[in-house]
């Protein structure tokens, strides 16, 4: 069967960080798999990647991340133990999950940033546009899910798109900056990016949140693309050779994002859920 490789059918999960500002909960637990009530970041992400009509979740692992491929697989003993019981319908949502996608997985060995990550999922996405999602970054929205909202742009646009959101100036170190010419309110054509600019540095104070879509040349790219912040390789500075020629947008997403790699981010996305029912 001939694949249709304008569609974007595949999502990329780097989900080999540390997770450092856990620890202890992150010692022996990848950070992915830490709960917002009772279901994991990355289902959160994998759930969110499905709804925008993916099939194909590629995850970059690492070290001590084995959690991760038990989680997306059935647990035999699990089901038997609980067949027929008031609990079964606990499952229902990892079975669904399970059954509307297929896993595949790769490790990175080495710690050298998100560009670096991404590249090293190339083998499990091959030549064809795709997503990657930051597990990290929670969204929520009523209507339509970032990733579905972005999937739509790709299909009238043909070209790379990150989503981005308005932060406190004081907060641009955190996130890869952009700016660029507003296309409409919701849309900018990006003519400059930058990874973790102090206030002081940044173009604006539109930062990029863990949602993108990527055509397949940004591998080569991240080939050549030399460590930038922190020593790492850095999406962002890949991304900005795109953006030269015109190719990359940046969106205003619909919705709520949370940063559950912060403490206060992970307790804020907890009550939110909660109070949501
Ligand atoms: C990464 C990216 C950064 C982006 C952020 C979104 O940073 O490098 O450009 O703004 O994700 O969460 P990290 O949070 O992994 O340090």
């Amino acid at each position: 069967m001939m694949t249709d490789q304008t569609k974007i059918k595949k999502c990329l999960f780097p989900a080999a960080g540390y997770g450092t500002r856990f620890l202890p909960a992150t010692k022996a637990i990848p950070k992915e798999m830490l709960p917002v009530l009772t279901k994991p970041l990355l289902q959160y992400g994998v759930e969110e990647a499905i709804e925008a009509g993916l099939d194909t979740m590629a995850i970059v692992t690492g070290r001590g991340k084995r959690a991760i491929e038990d989680h997306f697989d059935i647990s035999y003993e699990l089901e038997h133990q609980i067949k027929g019981t008031s609990k079964e319908s606990y499952l229902t949502e990892i079975r669904r999950v399970i059954n509307a996608c297929t896993f595949s997985y790769t490790r990175q060995t080495e710690m050298k940033g998100l560009g670096h990550a991404i590249l090293t999922g190339e083998t499990l996405i091959g030549d064809e546009p795709f997503a990657v999602l930051l597990a990290d970054d929670l969204c929520d929205n009523d209507a339509k899910g970032v990733l579905a909202q972005m999937v739509e742009l790709y299909n009238e646009y043909r070209c790379s798109i990150v989503a981005v959101e308005e932060v406190p100036k004081e907060e641009t170190n955190k996130y890869g900056v952009i700016a660029g010419k507003v296309l409409h309110d919701k849309l900018i054509q990006v003519d400059n990016m930058v990874e973790k600019p102090e206030p002081k540095d940044a173009p604006s104070n539109l930062a990029i949140i863990g949602r993108y879509i990527l055509t397949p040349d940004i591998f080569d790219i991240l080939r050549e693309t030399k460590p930038g912040r922190g020593g790492e390789i850095q999406i962002t500075d890949a991304l900005l050779q795109q953006a030269k020629q015109g190719k990359v947008l940046a969106y205003k997403f619909d919705g709520r994002r949370f940063d559950c790699g912060s403490v206060d981010g992970f307790v804020e996305a907890t009550n939110y859920f909660y109070q949501k029912g």
